[in-house]
């Protein structure tokens, strides 16, 4: 087995550019043609690959060497006849025109303060080569070798300069296309007086070549006197949009689905390496970082104050930007914690819960009559016994009647619940919370309406615990005490259904003979149409408001 020498190939004008990735180690059996190393300028960067195809001796390279053509990278120990003849220019560098050095393009002679045409340069061996950013856009002005686009083939990247200043009057490209030498770029009006970098005709003129380093000023930059004072390249032209990244990882973020401009490079000059694509993918799967994508969907979610600049969603309008001290005076308050999280929860139940409101009518002429004498007779207990009392025992006998009201959605599992909490909404000074009354099936009126009293007080002294509102099963949302007559409360989840009532009203009902003067409460019964059916919540609500009518059928 022979021991052969693997060097750096013709790579035109790429002089001392830095090995940026090893992509091969000892031990590692390679083949002609695969990628050994990732070198990169500034512009791009390139895989070089191998000559010979062997096992991986020595490698004589580190990152962050400087190489350049004839440099050695690694010693293998031949396949025998299966080895490539070791060729000076192998077929597989990427190797660009030998002429080529600055980024400069063929430039059109621009009439001064004309359109001129701005193409793709000589590129060397780039054929149809995909443009995977676009840097300008129309109206955009530009400096000549400014980075227009980068493009990419199976072993490189490079950007594309202007030949021009000016300013963008067509953008002829757009991501995706396939680009060759000669395609048009953009229609750019140039300045009067402003000169292009060269205006050779195309062989003497400087192509692109993979790469353009600025360490190395091409021999064209010296052709053209008049640009001494513009940068070859300006290293913020591509921030905040790709990241340096070899194609190879390029290709790997985009099979994954990952956003490279989101992923944090650990490589020389912050360059994005296959490790950090890895450590990226895992980070999200954890659940420990989001993505751009993912944070936006999340803030559409969160409630409107956050969202504003939103138009998070495709084709969702921003949220509107209103200058209201231009109308009147105005004060700005920033919402309380209560509010904000309350808010963030009822937002995502609402965005999240295929709601439905099913309304209905209680009799509880009977009951209230009841609950009036009973708070006489207890008058000397303290203990005052409130309507949302017996709501409450009405509701977990509706909850046994029916099971799946009393349950919870996990993933395409159904939790139905053996237990009776049940949650009141309370309003308070600082915002709307839930107290829970845990086992309310083995309570009594009294003993719940007593609960009921502490919880309220405590929410409005803002001293409820988390055991305080936690594990309901179902929530009742009262506003009897205020008014209205119907309306639309939203599901507390996990839990599937949430009854709302409204205010009582003496209302003319015909009980066949005559119209006779009834108490009548109004309930409006949200519910989670995956999980319920509207039959199911009318059946609900009959039942729910015949207990009310009558509370002996509570002993069924
Ligand atoms: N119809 C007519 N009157 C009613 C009624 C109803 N459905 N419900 C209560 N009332 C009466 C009560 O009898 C009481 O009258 P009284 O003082 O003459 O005895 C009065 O309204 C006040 O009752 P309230 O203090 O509200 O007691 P409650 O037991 O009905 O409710 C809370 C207690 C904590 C639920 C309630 O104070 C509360 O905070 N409700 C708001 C809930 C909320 O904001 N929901 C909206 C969520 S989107």
């Amino acid at each position: 087995m022979a021991m052969l020498e693997v060097k750096v190939p013709d790579i035109g004008d790429f002089k001392d550019v830095a090995v940026i990735e090893l992509l091969v180690k000892v031990g590692d059996t390679i083949s002609v043609d695969q990628s050994l190393v990732t070198v990169e300028s500034d512009k791009a960067s390139m895989e070089i690959p191998s000559t010979h195809a062997g096992v991986v001796k020595e490698v004589k390279v580190a990152v962050g060497d400087k190489v350049n053509e004839g440099s050695l990278l690694l010693i293998v120990e031949g396949a025998g006849a299966a080895a490539a003849a070791p060729a000076p220019a192998p077929v597989a560098a990427p190797a660009p025109a030998p002429a080529a050095a600055p980024v400069a393009a063929p430039a059109a002679p621009a009439a001064a303060g004309g359109l001129v045409d701005v193409v793709v340069p000589d590129i060397g061996d780039f054929d149809e080569v995909s443009v995977i950013e676009v840097f300008v856009k129309v109206g955009d002005t530009i400096r000549v070798e400014q980075s227009l686009i980068t493009v990419e083939s199976d072993k490189a990247s490079m950007e594309i300069p202007s030949s021009h200043a000016g300013v963008i009057k067509e953008l002829k490209v757009k991501l995706g296309d396939k680009v060759a030498k000669g395609t048009l770029l953009a229609v750019v009006q140039t300045a009067a007086g402003a000169a292009p970098v060269a205006s050779a005709p195309a062989p003497a003129a400087p192509a692109p070549a993979p790469a353009q380093a600025a360490a190395a000023p091409a021999p064209a930059s010296a052709s053209v006197p008049a640009l001494p004072a513009l940068p070859a390249h300006d290293p913020t032209a591509s921030k905040g949009r790709l990241p340096h990244a070899s194609p190879t990882i390029r290709k790997l973020a985009r099979e994954l689905g990952v956003p490279l401009d989101e992923v944090k490079g650990s490589g020389p000059k912050g360059r994005v390496l296959e490790s950090d694509v890895q450590g990226f993918v895992k980070a999200v799967m954890a659940g420990e970082v989001q993505t751009f994508a993912q944070t936006a969907a999340q803030k559409a979610a969160a409630p409107a104050g956050a969202a504003a600049g939103g138009g998070a969603f495709p084709g969702l309008l921003a949220w509107p930007q209103v200058d209201f001290a231009k109308f009147g005076p105005i004060e700005r308050k920033e919402m309380g914690r209560i509010k904000k999280i309350s808010g963030a929860n009822l937002h995502r139940n609402w965005v999240v819960i295929p709601h439905v409101t099913n309304h209905d009518d209680a009799d509880i002429t009977d009951l209230e009559a009841f609950r009036v004498l009973l708070n006489k007779e207890n008058e000397k207990s303290g203990v005052k016994v409130t309507m949302l009392a017996f709501m409450i025992k009405a509701a977990v006998a509706a909850l046994k009647k029916f099971p799946e009201f009393n349950a919870s959605l996990d993933g395409d599992t159904l939790v139905l619940k053996q237990y009776f909490h049940i949650g009141f909404a309370a309003d308070t000074p600082n915002g709307l919370v839930v107290p829970v009354i845990k086992d309310a099936d083995k309570k009594g009126i009294v003993q719940i309406s007593q609960e009921m009293a502490e919880l309220a007080k405590k929410a409005r002294d803002g001293k409820l615990g988390p055991a305080d509102m936690t594990g309901g099963c179902f929530t009742i949302s009262s506003l009897g005490g205020i008014g209205g007559r119907y309306f639309t409360p939203i599901i507390n989840a996990p839990e599937v259904a949430i009854m709302g009532v409204c205010k009582s009203q003496i209302e003319p009902k015909w009980d066949g003979k005559a119209f006779q003067p009834r108490l009548m409460l109004p309930l409006s019964l949200s519910w989670d149409h995956r999980v319920i059916d509207g039959a199911a919540a009318a059946r609900f609500n009959v039942y729910f408001a015949s207990l009310l009518a009558d509370f002996r059928r509570i002993a069924l």
